[in-house]
């Protein structure tokens, strides 16, 4: 009797891990090239909510950090700001004033003051 009781809850269990599985395999895959279709396409839909900085934004920064052609980290990527913001604020503003490896200095933007810069990476590094 005992034995009969086991077996079932055997069977049930094996049953719940066959279930696990077939819903872990259900799971969407990690696809790097979808994931940076999608942040590219978000990148392009995103845009400062202040009018003069969006304003700026659109015509400077965004031709490069909203298109996945440029090695620019991507507007709300946050996973890749998230480094660059570690930096601190102080430093990513003088980069973006001189110039960073492929950043131009200024990017663009040639009267911005650095609260204007300050602003615009705050935009870029959490916009959601
Ligand atoms: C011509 C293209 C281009 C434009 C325009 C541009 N950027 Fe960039 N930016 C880049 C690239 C490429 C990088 C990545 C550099 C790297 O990490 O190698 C970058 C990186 C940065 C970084 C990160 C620097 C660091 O220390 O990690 C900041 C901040 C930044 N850009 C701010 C801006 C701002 C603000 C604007 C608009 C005023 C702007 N960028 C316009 C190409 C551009």
């Amino acid at each position: 009797m005992e034995l009969v009781a086991m077996r079932r809850s055997f069977k049930l269990l094996s049953l719940l891990l066959v279930l696990n599985v077939i819903q872990g395999c259900s799971e969407p895959p990690q696809d790097t090239e979808k994931s940076r279709a999608f942040l590219t396409q978000r990148a392009l839909s995103l845009a400062p909510t202040d009018p003069e900085i969006a304003e700026i934004y659109t015509r400077t920064c965004r031709s490069c950090h909203s298109t996945g052609a440029s090695a620019a980290p991507l507007t709300g990527d946050l996973a890749n700001w998230k480094p660059r913001l570690e930096k601190g604020m102080d430093v990513l503003v003088e980069n973006a004033i001189n110039g960073f490896q492929g950043m131009p200095p200024l990017g663009l933007c040639f009267e911005c003051s650095p609260e204007q810069f300050e602003q615009l990476i705050v935009f870029m590094a959490t916009a959601e």
